[in-house]
């Protein structure tokens, strides 16, 4: 097997193209935002080859099914779901989100986004008057960003531009275990290779009594092999139900899952027996990196595996 890089960007795509064409497979590491750009381009080229017989992980259309937000509503039924919705326009949003307020605070996330970009922790605030309409109190999940008091108006008319760009958005009940900390699983296919654990995450509220400003960045993520014995009954859950029920949802054979992809997970209420029980908080596909030392070499074998098919299918 050899490897070599295709250092990537809009603006060399040509070059990028060529080097795809001699080529039997390849990974891809690339956000859904960067730098106010986003994959359209990059996507556009990866079709084109995955048409031509090279193998591609993440095939955009499978990233299209499972790394978007909107993965949350499609299969929120098959165990590692909440109380979610999904809104199509603005109006939509105005009509529908006061009734979910109403049951405790929700986050709302465009479908297509990374880093918190365009994910919002919002609760209502009976503080802002009634003359102003609907009080709420909103939080971007995007790094230095302070919880804010404005109005539902207001905040349907910032959303505006991700119903635009992403033809929607994701919303789901707020996972008040989040100071608890999140589980990252990373899969090869249809198996965990390792977890990420993060104990201080976006949207950690502020203690008790004391100003928005004072909550916590985000901390490290420590990474760890799939041996771990604390992770063991969510690898399993995860393994063995909850990936192949979501195959069965969306359409896709476990060759076709990408060679890396994670599924982030939030504690969830506490089963009768004192167990925990997860909820997914969402999936990424497009650039899972980095990642723990022990999926290095399942996803070489899986990335092999892969292309070697490819060339023999040509
Ligand atoms: N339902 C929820 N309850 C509590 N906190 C949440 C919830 N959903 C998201 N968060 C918080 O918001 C952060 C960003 O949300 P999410 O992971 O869905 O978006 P993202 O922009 O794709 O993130 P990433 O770049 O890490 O993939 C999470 O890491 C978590 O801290
Ligand atoms: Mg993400």
């Amino acid at each position: 097997m050899q490897a070599e890089p295709a250092i990537y960007h809009d603006d060399f795509r040509e070059d990028v193209r060529r080097q795809l064409a001699s080529v039997d497979g390849v990974l891809v590491w690339m956000n859904p935002i960067q730098d106010g750009r986003n994959r359209s381009v990059l996507d556009a080229l990866l079709r084109e080859a995955a048409a031509a017989g090279v193998f591609v992980s993440a095939h955009p259309d499978v990233i299209m099914k499972l790394g978007t937000k909107e993965v949350l509503y499609t299969t929120r039924d098959i165990g590692w779901g909440c109380d979610t919705g999904l809104y199509r326009s603005a109006a939509e949003l105005r009509r529908e989100l006061p009734t979910r307020l109403a049951r405790g605070a929700r986050v709302l996330k465009r479908l297509r986004g990374n880093g918190g970009i365009g994910v919002w922790k919002v609760e209502l605030d009976s503080g802002v008057g009634a003359g102003d309409g609907i009080g709420l109190r909103v939080r971007h999940a995007q790094r230095g960003s302070v919880e804010e008091r404005i109005t539902l108006e207001d905040f349907c008319r910032r959303c505006e531009t991700y119903f635009a760009d992403d033809g929607g958005m994701l919303d789901q009940a707020w996972q008040p275990r989040l100071p608890e900390g999140m589980i990252r699983c990373y899969l090869v296919h249809g198996r965990v290779e390792g977890f990420g654990h993060q104990a201080i995450n976006a949207l950690y509220p502020a203690p008790p009594g004391t100003p928005p400003e004072t909550a916590p960045p985000p901390g490290a993520r420590l990474y760890h092999p799939p041996t771990l014995p604390e992770f063991q009954s969510l690898k399993q859950q995860l393994e063995q139900e909850w990936v192949p029920a979501m195959q069965q949802v969306l359409g896709i054979d476990t060759e076709s899952l990408p060679v890396l992809w994670d599924c982030d997970f939030l504690l969830g209420t506490k089963r009768a027996d004192g167990a925990d029980s997860y909820v997914l908080c969402e999936i990424n596909a497009s650039s899972v990196s980095p990642y723990p030392a022990a999926a290095v070499e399942p996803i070489a074998r899986a990335a092999l595996a892969r292309a070697q098919a490819a060339r023999e299918r040509h």
